[in-house]
């Protein structure tokens, strides 16, 4: 099943947001460590500062050498409306002797301050905990401070969505905005597919779509090009079918007039006698529909059937030449052959070069005098090269490149043909990239049309 393609907007947009989501999604990673980073440097100073504090409210009793942390201190110093806090004091042991038993383990690493802090948990609650050296009597102790997380946590996710909203919302009118940005710059190019849409396919006149961005532009310069080479080859065709009816009806006419001449004269002897001229014109006829045939097969359009293959031209021509010997000999002509012994190797169409071949041949044939002499010559100089020459009327120089035309013949010609070999020669050498050469003998006489590969 063939893929809808994608519309240009959702590749733009895809293009466009795939980056600004990437780079979205890593802002809000550092964003999450960031903030939770930033929360616990603030609060963890004022965590520090609250267990400073409140070791300077420790109470040492030095008959019993016993120290506590009284109870109004800490009511006072340790109420919060978002948290709980709780305390411990350990002595030199690790044993808790005033505060929270809960309190979680003395850490095993401190910073060079001796204040540190961890996160722990307590009943399940996480919990940052702080803690303070003191030395009291010359005796060691530890005073821990730990608090919940709540206001920790409100104040990194505010700062996430702080930062994060804002972008986020840059984000969606970045996306409406370009959304509505390409439907308006794809406008022109609606109005564009409307107009070809809309077309009759007879109107092949240039598009004239204003306001088409400079990316289109060529688009449209291809399109008119297009239409214009569309428009030259329907009037070539038109042309041809034109001149092509044109031919056919006169020998038609000059058939049926021949045909109505022959009955009217109500004498089989006579009638008899009319056939062999009649014959003449029928001939000429499938000559001239086999031409057309011929020229529509080698048309441009037609080259897609070409077989293409190495064939060796001497050998091919060779071979032509023979079935022109019985021809050449009714005219009591002199048809020769000249070639390398070594093949002169060729790309080509073989049935399309022997078309060729046979359209020189036959034209030297019907062109030259009896009594005359043809020379079919293959060649492998610089590239492979086949000429046909005679010692016919020859092709005067004024109208050397006209009978390449389709019905072009020229005047005066005793033979007259239709008009469309040498067009047919021109076309299969074109699709063969070779080109076609007419001058005359060595001598100065004669034809030579050389074919050049
Ligand atoms: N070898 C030649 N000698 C003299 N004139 C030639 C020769 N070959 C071609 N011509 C002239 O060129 C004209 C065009 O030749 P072309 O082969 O295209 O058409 P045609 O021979 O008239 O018709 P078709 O080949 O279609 O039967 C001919 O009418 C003829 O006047
Ligand atoms: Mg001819």
């Amino acid at each position: 099943m063939p893929t809808k393609p994608h519309t240009l907007r959702r590749k733009l947009l895809t293009w466009l947001l795939l980056p600004l989501l990437a780079l979205f999604f890593i802002r809000a990673g550092y964003t999450y460590f960031y903030a939770n980073e930033l929360a616990n440097r603030v609060y963890d100073r004022m965590l520090f500062r609250l267990t400073v504090s409140l070791s300077q409210q420790i109470i040492y009793d030095s008959s019993n050498q016993h120290i506590e942390l009284p109870q109004t201190a800490t009511e006072i110093l340790m109420t919060d409306e978002l948290d709980v806090l709780y305390f411990a004091i350990r002595d030199a042991q690790g044993i808790i002797i005033d505060g929270d038993q809960r309190m979680p383990f003395i850490p095993t690493r401190r910073n060079q301050d001796g204040k540190f802090f961890f996160d722990d948990q307590i009943d399940g609650h996480k919990i940052r905990v702080s803690h303070f050296d003191l030395t009291i009597g010359h005796k060691r102790y530890l005073l821990q401070v730990a608090e919940t997380l709540i206001k920790r946590s409100l104040l990194a996710r505010e700062f996430q969505t702080g930062v994060l909203l804002p972008q986020a919302l840059i984000i969606i009118l970045a996306t409406i905005i370009v959304w509505f940005g390409i439907g308006k710059s794809l406008a022109p190019l609606k109005r564009l597919q409307k107009a070809v849409s809309e077309r009759s396919h007879i109107d092949l006149s240039p598009l004239h779509e204003k306001d088409v961005s400079a990316e289109v532009q060529p688009l449209v310069n291809s399109i008119n090009d297009l239409m214009a080479r569309l428009s030259e080859v329907l009037d070539a065709q038109n042309r041809f079918i034109a001149d092509a009816a044109h031919q056919l009806r006169t020998p038609l006419a000059g058939l049926k007039t021949q045909i109505e001449l022959a009955l009217r004269q109500n004498d089989a002897a006579v009638t008899a006698q009319a056939m062999p001229s009649i014959l003449v014109s029928a001939d000429r006829m499938t000559r001239l529909v086999n031409q057309l045939l011929a020229l529509a097969r080698n048309e441009p359009k037609a080259e897609r059937a070409i077989q293409m293959g190495v064939i060796d031209l001497g050998a091919l021509a060779s071979n032509i030449t023979m079935e022109w010997v019985p021809q050449a000999l009714e005219k009591d002509i002199d048809l020769g052959f000249e070639a390398p012994k070594s093949p002169v190797k060729i790309q080509g169409d073989a049935a399309r070069i022997k078309d060729l071949i046979d359209n020189l041949i036959d034209n030297a044939v019907r062109y030259t005098d009896p009594h005359g002499q043809i020379t079919v010559h293959v060649s492998n100089g610089d590239k492979p090269q086949l000429s046909v020459t005679d010692n016919g009327p020859g092709i005067p120089p004024e109208h050397r490149e006209r009978v390449f035309e389709r019905f072009y013949s020229v005047l005066g010609n005793t033979a007259n043909g239709s008009g469309l070999g040498l067009a047919i020669v021109r076309e299969i050498a074109r699709m063969h990239g070779a080109t076609t050469h007419i001058d005359s003998a060595a001598d100065g006489t004669g034809t030579r049309i050389s074919v050049v590969f």
